[in-house]
C-alpha cells in the first residue's frame, strides 16, 4: 500500500490569488472584518481573489512597526496580504482589538503570518496567539517563505474582542494579515460560551485546480478551503450541480467535488499528527466530515461505508450520502491520546461501490472559560491610562489576566469563579502629572493606591472616601493643594483608611483653619435657570410644595458636582435641588462617547448610557427630530424633575437644551427596567425573589403616593407601568418618564377631563379610557396592574387562549381560592409566604375596582405592602 496522505497543518501555500467573477448576489458581508497588517496607515484595496475589502490594521492597534517583506519572497502569486508585516519588538503582549460584535455569538477569527525575512535576521520566530484572556495557539514559523494560518471559532462574550501576540523569548512575534466573520448559531455546535475550536486543517477534496482555495464568496462565511488531491492514491469525481445542505455543511463549491478510493480495495486513508504546544501537550480534536454522493446510482448498487479513527468506530452506523445533498458527520467528545490519527472509509460488505469524501475539517479544542478583568474596572483603568499616557511597556490586553501578563504596577484579586478585581494600583514614581483622576473612584475594590512620587497637582478628591476596601492612599512627593477632604479625614480619624501624603508643600493638613486656594469649578455648572422653560413651556405654574422636603428628598447623586465649596452668604443652602447642570450638546457627545450605547428607547427618542468627568455613571435621554413625544412633555418632564425629589423617583442630574437638540441626563439605573426583570429577554427574567418583588412593588408605591401628596395641586403620572419602574443596582425601584404627568386641584373638582387619552393600553383604568376622566385613582388602577405582574409574572395582556387582561385571569383564579396558580411559576414552591402573596393579590384586586372610589389610596396600598413585606421577612 503506498504511504497515507497526510494532512499538512497550519502551513498553507500561500497561493491562489485566483480572480474569480462574482455573480450578482455575492452574499452579505456585514460584520466582516478584513485587517491588512503593516500597510500604511488609512490604505486600503480590493482582494483580487474574494473582492473584499482589505484595510490597514493602524486604527485596531496602537503598537507595533509596519515592514515589508524581502523582495526575494514575493511570487506573483502571493496575496497581497502577505508583502507587508506589523511587528512587536521589545513589547510582552500586543493586542488588536475588533469592535462592534453581538456579544454572545459566534465568530471565526483567522490570522496569517508570513516572515519573509522582513527583519532581515533569517530566524523565523515562535510565539503565542491569545483570544482576548484565553491562549489559542503556538505559531511556529519554520520557514521564511510559507504562510501559516491560524484560525479559532469561538463565542466573543463581549461586543469586542483582542487578539494578542505574546513573546515567548523564540524571536519577535509579527502578524500579516487578520480576519473576522460572523457565524450563524448552528454553525459549529461544539462551540459554546466555554470552548472554542482551532483550526488544524481545512479540506476540499479532490478540486480541478489543485492551487484553487475556496473562499468567498463561494462560501458565505468566507472560510479557507484548501484543496487536497492526491491521484496515486485516489481517484475525483465531481459534479456541475448545486450540492444542497443545512447550514452547518460545506459549500456546494467544495461538495462539488469528491474523492473515491482508486481500486476494488475500497478503502480511503488519510491521517493527521498531533500538534502538541506549551499549554495543550494532549491536544483534543473535533473533525467535521462533509459527504454527498455526486453520481446518480443504478438501482442496484450501493455505497456505503465505516468511518474508523486508529481502528475505531467514529460513528456507529454506516454512511450512505444522499443524492447531492451534504450529510455532515461529526464528534462532540474530542478524540485525544494519540500521536497520529488514522482516518479510514472503509466500504461495507454490502456495498457496491467505494466510499467517497468531499472535504474534512480538523480542530483541536481550545478552552474560553477565562474571564477577563470585572468590566467596570477595565473602563477605568483604561480611561486612567489616557489621562496620563501612560506608555508602559506591557499596558496591553487585559490588565489582570492572564496573570503573568498583567499590567505593571496593577495586582488583582485572585478569585476564579469571578471576574478578577484590580485590588493595588502602584504608580509611585511613574511620572504622573496633572491632577488626580477621578477614575480612581471607579475601582470599586482597590485597597491600596500609591500615587507617591509623581508631579500631581490640584486637591485630593473627596470621592476616595468611598471607596470602602481601601486601606491605603499614598500621595507623598506631590504638588497637591487645598485641604484634606473631610471624608477622607473621616475614614483616617476611624482608623480605616491610611493616609500619607507628606512632600506636598502646597497641602494644608489641617482642614478647618485652611483657606481654599483653589479656584471654584469651572463654570459649567450653572444653576437651571428653570424661568426659561417655565416661559416656553404653556403649562400653568406649578407649585409644589415639598411637604416632606426634608425627610424624603434624597441626597443628590452627582456628589462632585454638588461638592463645590458655596458661597459664604448662605443662600446657597437652599438650592441644591435646583442646581442641575446645563449641558451643551458637544458635552453630551463627550459624555455619550457619542451616543455609542443605547440603552433603550421610548416614544420621546433613545436613551444613551454616558459617564460624566467625575465618573458618574449616567442616562442620557435625547429627544429625537421624529419623536411623537414633544417639547411640551420633555420640558414638563424637565421641570417636574426639578423640583420634586423622592428617594423613589428617578432624579435628574440635568438637561440639555442646546438649539434643536433636547436632552435630560438622569441618574443610572444599572438593573433596567422591572418590565425587562420579570418578563425580559436578557435571560434574567423571573429572577427576583419574591421578597425583593414585594419591596420593589412597595418603593414603587411610595414613589407614587409622594406624587399624589406632597404636591399641590396633585400630580398624577398618567403613564404607570412595569417598564416606566426603573431598577439600580440594589434593586431599589424608583418611578420614571413624567412627561405625561399632569396636575390638578383637588378642591372643588374632583377630576380633570383631559383631551385625550394617553398612556399604555393594559394600563388604563376604565374610567378614563371611556371618559376621560382623570384623577390620582386612574394611577391606582395602573398601579394594581403592576402588581399584579409582580406577583404572576405575566404581562398586562395575556395571548393565550385569546387577549384576556391579567385583571380579569387573576381574579378568575383567585376566586377559586388558588393563589399557587396566579403566583408566578418562576418563584419556588414555599419560596414565598402564603399569607403575604394572598395580601399582595387583594391589594391588586382592591386597586383595580372598576369604580374609582372603592380603590384605596396610594397611602392605603403603601400601608398593606408594608404589612405583605413584614409577614414576609417574619417568615425567616
Ligand atoms: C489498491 O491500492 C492500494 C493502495 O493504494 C494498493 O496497496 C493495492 O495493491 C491496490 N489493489 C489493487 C487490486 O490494485
Ligand atoms: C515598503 O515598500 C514600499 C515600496 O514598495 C515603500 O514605499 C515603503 O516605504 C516600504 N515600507 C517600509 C515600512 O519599509
Ligand atoms: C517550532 O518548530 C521547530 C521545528 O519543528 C521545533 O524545533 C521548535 O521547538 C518549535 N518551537 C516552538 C516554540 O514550538
Ligand atoms: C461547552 O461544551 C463543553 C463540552 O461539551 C461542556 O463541557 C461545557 O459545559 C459547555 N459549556 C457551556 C457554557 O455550555
Ligand atoms: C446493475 O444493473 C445494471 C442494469 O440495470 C447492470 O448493467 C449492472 O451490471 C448491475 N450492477 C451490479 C453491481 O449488479
Ligand atoms: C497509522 O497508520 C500507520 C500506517 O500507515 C501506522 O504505522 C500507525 O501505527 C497508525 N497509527 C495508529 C495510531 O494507529
Ligand atoms: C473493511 O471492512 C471489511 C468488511 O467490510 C473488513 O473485512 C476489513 O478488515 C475492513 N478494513 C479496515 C481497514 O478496516
Ligand atoms: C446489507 O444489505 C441488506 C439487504 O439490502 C440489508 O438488509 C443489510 O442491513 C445491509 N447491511 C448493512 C451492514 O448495511
Ligand atoms: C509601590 O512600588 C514601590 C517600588 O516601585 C514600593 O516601594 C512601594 O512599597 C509600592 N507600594 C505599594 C502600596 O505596594
Ligand atoms: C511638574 O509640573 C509642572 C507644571 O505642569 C511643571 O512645571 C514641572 O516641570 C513638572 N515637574 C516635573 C519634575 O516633571
Amino acid at each position: 500500500m503506498a504511504a497515507r496522505p497526510w494532512l499538512h497543518l497550519l502551513v498553507v501555500a500561500a497561493a491562489a490569488a485566483v480572480l474569480r467573477v462574482h455573480g450578482q448576489g455575492a452574499p452579505d458581508i456585514t460584520g466582516f472584518v478584513s485587517i491588512d497588517c503593516g500597510i500604511p496607515e488609512k490604505s486600503s484595496y480590493v482582494d483580487g481573489a474574494t473582492r473584499l475589502p482589505y484595510v490597514s490594521d493602524a486604527g485596531f492597534t496602537g503598537a507595533g512597526a509596519n515592514h515589508n517583506v524581502s523582495a526575494e519572497y514575493i511570487t506573483p502569486s502571493f496575496s497581497k496580504r502577505y508583502l507587508n508585516v506589523r511587528s512587536f519588538p521589545g513589547a510582552p503582549r500586543s493586542c488588536y482589538t475588533l469592535g462592534s460584535l453581538a456579544p454572545g455569538s459566534k465568530y471565526l477569527l483567522r490570522a496569517v503570518f508570513m516572515y519573509g525575512n522582513y527583519d532581515g535576521l533569517g530566524r523565523p520566530p515562535a510565539f503565542d496567539l491569545h483570544l482576548g484572556v484565553n491562549f489559542w495557539t503556538t505559531v511556529n514559523v519554520t520557514a521564511a517563505g510559507a504562510a501559516v494560518l491560524a484560525e479559532a471559532i469561538a463565542v466573543v462574550p463581549d461586543d469586542s474582542v483582542q487578539v494578542c501576540l505574546v513573546d515567548t523569548g523564540a524571536g519577535t512575534p509579527f502578524i500579516s494579515g487578520l480576519d473576522l466573520r460572523p457565524l450563524a448559531s448552528a454553525l459549529y455546535p461544539q462551540v459554546n460560551a466555554t470552548q472554542g475550536l482551532a483550526l488544524l486543517g481545512r479540506r476540499n477534496f479532490g478540486p480541478s485546480d489543485a492551487t484553487l482555495v475556496v473562499r468567498y464568496p463561494d462560501d458565505p462565511y468566507d472560510r479557507a478551503w484548501a484543496p487536497w488531491v492526491d491521484p496515486e492514491d485516489w481517484s475525483e469525481v465531481s459534479t456541475a450541480e448545486q450540492v444542497g445542505g443545512l447550514p452547518m455543511a460545506a459549500p456546494s463549491a467544495v461538495m462539488q467535488t469528491a474523492i473515491t478510493a482508486l481500486n476494488a480495495s475500497k478503502i480511503i486513508e488519510f491521517s493527521w499528527d498531533a500538534v502538541p504546544n506549551h499549554v495543550y501537550p494532549t491536544p483534543r480534536y473535533i473533525c467535521m466530515f462533509h459527504f454527498a454522493e455526486l453520481q446518480s446510482l443504478d438501482a442496484n448498487a450501493t455505497r456505503q461505508f465505516y468511518i474508523t479513527i486508529n481502528g475505531k468506530p467514529f460513528y456507529r452506523l454506516p454512511v450512505t450520502p444522499d443524492h447531492l445533498f451534504t450529510n455532515v458527520v461529526y464528534n462532540t467528545e474530542p478524540h485525544w491520546g494519540f500521536n497520529q490519527y488514522n482516518v479510514t472509509l472503509n466500504a461495507t460488505a454490502n456495498s457496491t461501490l467505494p466510499p467517497v469524501i468531499n472535504a474534512a475539517e480538523i480542530f483541536s479544542v481550545m478552552s474560553t472559560a477565562s474571564v477577563g478583568t470585572y468590566s467596570q474596572d477595565v473602563s477605568a483603568i483604561t480611561a486612567i491610562k489616557a489621562n496620563y499616557q501612560l506608555i508602559k511597556k506591557n499596558w496591553m490586553g487585559d490588565p489582570c489576566v492572564p496573570k503573568t501578563l498583567a499590567w505593571d504596577g496593577l495586582s488583582c484579586s485572585d478569585d476564579t469563579s469571578d471576574p478578577p478585581r484590580i485590588t493595588t494600583v502602584n504608580f509611585s514614581s511613574s511620572g504622573l502629572s496633572g491632577a488626580i483622576s477621578l477614575y480612581f473612584s471607579k475601582l470599586t475594590r482597590i485597597e491600596y493606591l500609591d500615587l507617591s512620587h509623581n508631579n500631581l497637582t490640584g486637591s485630593i478628591p473627596d470621592v476616595l472616601s468611598q471607596l470602602s476596601s481601601l486601606k491605603v492612599i499614598d500621595l507623598t512627593g506631590n504638588h497637591l493643594n487645598g485641604s484634606i477632604p473631610s471624608g477622607l479625614l473621616k475614614r483616617v480619624q476611624s482608623g480605616s483608611l491610611k493616609l500619607r501624603y507628606g512632600d506636598n508643600p502646597n497641602l494644608c493638613s489641617n482642614g478647618d483653619s485652611c483657606q481654599l486656594t483653589t479656584k471654584k469649578n469651572n463654570a459649567v455648572y450653572i444653576a437651571v435657570p428653570i424661568v426659561a422653560f417655565v416661559v416656553v413651556a404653556t403649562l400653568v405654574l406649578l407649585l409644589c410644595l415639598l411637604r416632606r422636603k426634608k425627610e424624603s428628598s434624597v441626597k443628590p447623586q452627582n456628589e462632585v458636582i454638588n461638592a463645590r465649596p458655596r458661597s459664604q452668604n448662605g443662600n446657597a443652602h437652599g438650592l441644591p435641588q435646583l442646581e442641575n447642570r446645563r449641558f451643551t450638546y458637544k458635552e453630551l457627545e463627550a459624555i455619550t462617547n457619542n451616543f455609542k450605547r443605547v440603552l433603550g428607547r421610548g416614544g420621546f427618542g433613545s436613551v444613551y448610557d454616558g459617564f460624566l468627568e467625575d465618573g458618574t455613571q449616567v442616562a442620557v435621554k435625547l429627544r429625537s427630530e421624529s419623536s411623537n413625544q414633544g417639547v411640551r412633555e420633555f420640558l414638563t418632564e424637565a421641570q417636574t424633575l426639578t423640583k420634586i425629589h423622592h428617594k423613589n423617583l428617578v432624579s435628574l442630574i440635568g438637561y440639555c437644551k442646546d438649539g434643536e437638540y433636547l436632552a435630560l441626563v438622569y441618574e443610572y439605573m444599572s438593573e433596567g427596567t422591572l418590565e425587562d426583570k420579570l418578563r425580559g429577554k436578557d435571560g434574567n427574567a423571573g429572577s427576583l425573589t419574591w421578597r425583593q418583588r414585594l419591596r420593589i412593588a412597595l418603593e414603587s408605591a411610595q414613589g407614587l403616593e409622594y406624587l399624589h401628596k406632597a404636591c399641590s395641586p396633585a400630580f398624577v403620572h398618567r403613564d404607570v407601568k412595569t417598564s416606566n419602574i426603573l431598577l439600580n443596582a440594589n434593586l431599589e425601584a424608583k418611578i420614571a418618564d413624567f412627561g405625561l404627568l399632569k396636575a390638578f386641584r383637588r378642591e372643588g373638582d374632583t377630576h380633570v377631563s383631559t383631551d385625550r387619552v394617553v398612556g399604555t393600553h393594559g394600563y388604563l383604568a376604565p374610567e378614563y379610557a371611556a371618559v376621560l376622566q382623570l384623577t390620582e385613582k386612574s394611577d391606582v388602577y395602573s398601579f394594581g396592574v403592576v402588581l399584579l405582574e409582580v406577583i404572576t409574572g405575566r404581562p398586562p395582556i395575556l395571548r393565550c387562549p385569546e387577549p384576556t387582561s391579567v385583571v380579569q385571569w387573576a381574579r378568575q383564579r383567585l376566586a377559586r381560592g388558588d393563589i399557587e396558580d396566579v403566583v408566578d411559576a418562576g418563584l419556588p414552591r414555599g419560596g414565598y409566604d402564603a399569607g403575604a402573596a394572598w395580601k399582595a393579590a387583594d391589594v391588586a384586586l382592591r386597586c383595580t375596582a372598576q369604580a374609582p372610589a372603592q380603590r384605596p389610596t396610594m397611602t392605603d396600598v403603601v400601608a398593606r405592602l408594608q404589612e405583605c413585606l413584614d409577614l414576609e421577612e417574619g417568615r425567616r
